[in-house]
């Protein structure tokens, strides 16, 4: 018999019962239900409702039911709809009608978004961890790769030599806002629902903050239509993922790229590769392409809840049961994906020399024959259509601009002298961006230090 079945003639058909059920999915939150439900008893008795003795038989009662789910004793029933009234029915079972008096000045509704806050609450901060994990990888590598010289590129054509370490520290950057993008939805979620019930509250005297204390939460949500409508914190979340996920995927996509036999920048460890069921020789970078290919479900679930919450009115609605697989689906997927590409990334090769190749094979030091002419008083303008010239000449006559001879360089132009040989080198032309946020060495160590004064303060007060 349903929990809410006094109302009704006759019982939902196995179809229906089939359909709206979420307890397949939802039991994800059996910890969650019972802290949160603990805790109500609480403010339960401290507003007299229960006594003592009917706080320690629920108590006891869910902290059962708790040991027997972990230790999967338990088989949960479609017929009862969700995790919710699936321990609720468990509890009466095991402690008879004070089991009942458990769902008191309180609803599903507020039950429900307290349990989703928790419940991402601590999937965040996980993921604020791995996160970090991968932040104190780049550094590493970044530190080991200050003179790694390798084209920057823009269009995917060689543009400007930048080293590893710079590029890696681009990364850096990215994955930071991430965490403060994850951190944020995780501070601005921290206020309990529980105490809005249905939607307009309780007439009892319930101690919200008591409960809110208990479960860890710095406050309670100010409105109670609000607190159990809102699921902004929930696409909060499938937001910066999304965007965390894009992350990795231009990074994974790069890694594709760097691994081909016409780049050859990178080796991936073969730990994280693949082979071909018919090509003898392949080496497949599938953890790469298969994260790049997640990000499609990650965006999918973001629009996905983002449109199922489009047009509800206020308060709950049932629509909102969708709001839970889309989120478990994303845990598991950024999760996952950060689990593989962390070490994928420890462990990848770079092929220094091949990089190195790759910068001088161009005319990725035209810039800098430009900067020299301009600083030695040309106009920038006249300086660039002058180099324009010159790489047009190298291109007819097969040379890089290092090749040319400065007879080469003076016939274009007289103010060039001796020093061009230098200036054009890439590791030079690198070591002049000395600009704070440039390439040179000591701009990106100096940025690496700071990085890790960051990495070394980020879980303080947390
Ligand atoms: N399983 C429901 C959900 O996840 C719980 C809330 C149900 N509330 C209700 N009034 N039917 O949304």
């Amino acid at each position: 018999m349903k929990l809410w079945s006094g109302r009704f003639k006759k019982e939902t058909g196995k179809e229906m019962d089939d359909f709206h059920s979420s307890i397949s999915f939802d039991m994800r939150l059996y910890k969650q239900d019972i802290k949160g439900s603990i805790a109500h008893s609480k403010a339960l008795l401290k507003c007299g409702i229960i006594t003592q003795e009917e706080y320690a038989n629920i108590k006891e009662g869910l902290e059962g039911i708790l040991e027997d789910i972990e230790s999967g004793t338990i088989r949960f029933d479609t017929g009862y709809e969700d995790i919710h009234m699936n321990i609720e029915k468990l509890l009466t079972d095991r402690i008879g009608e004070t089991g009942k008096k458990l769902h008191t000045a309180r609803s599903r509704n507020d039950q429900v978004a307290v349990d989703f806050k928790m419940y991402l609450r601590e999937q965040i901060k996980d993921l604020e961890l791995s996160i970090a994990g991968l932040l104190r990888t780049l550094t590493d590598i970044a530190e080991q790769n200050l003179d790694a010289f390798m084209p920057g590129y823009t269009h995917l054509q060689h543009a400007q030599p930048v080293t590893l370490a710079h590029h890696l520290m681009a990364y850096f950057e990215m994955f930071k806002r991430d965490v403060g993008r994850l951190r944020d939805c995780r501070q601005r979620m921290d206020k309990s629902p529980l105490g809005s019930c249905a939607l307009a509250g309780t007439t009892y005297p319930l101690d919200r903050e008591l409960t809110a204390s208990l479960l860890g939460f710095n406050g309670i949500t100010a409105n109670s239509l609000d607190g159990v409508s809102d699921r902004d914190y929930a696409i909060e979340f499938l937001a910066a993922s999304s965007v965390l996920m894009m992350h990795l995927s231009r990074f994974c996509e790069e890694i594709i790229l760097w691994s081909t036999g016409e780049f050859g920048f990178v080796e991936l460890d073969d730990a994280y590769s693949t082979g071909s069921s018919i090509m003898p020789q392949k080496k497949n970078p599938d953890a790469a392409e298969l994260i790049r290919g997640k990000v499609g479900r990650v965006y999918g679930n973001l629009m996905g809840l983002l449109t199922v919450m489009k047009g509800l009115p206020l308060a709950y609605n049932k629509d909102m049961q969708e709001d839970k697989e889309g989120v478990f689906d994303t845990v598991d997927t950024v999760k996952g994906c950060l689990s593989v590409f962390v070490p994928m990334l420890a462990t990848l090769k770079f092929n220094k020399t091949a990089m190195y190749k790759a910068v001088k094979s161009g005319f990725i030091n035209a810039t800098d024959v430009a900067d020299y002419l301009a600083k030695k008083g040309v106009p920038f303008r006249t300086a660039h259509r002058i180099v324009g010239e010159l790489v047009q000449s190298c291109i007819q006559r097969g040379l890089p601009l290092d090749r040319l001879s400065l007879e080469d360089y003076k016939r274009v132009s007289p103010v060039f002298e001796e020093d061009i040989m230098d200036a054009i080198k890439p590791e030079n032309c690198v070591k002049a961006r000395s600009i704070p946020g440039g390439p040179a060495p000591q701009q990106v160590k100096k940025h690496i230090e700071k990085s890790r004064e960051f990495l070394a303060g980020l879980f303080e007060n947390q």
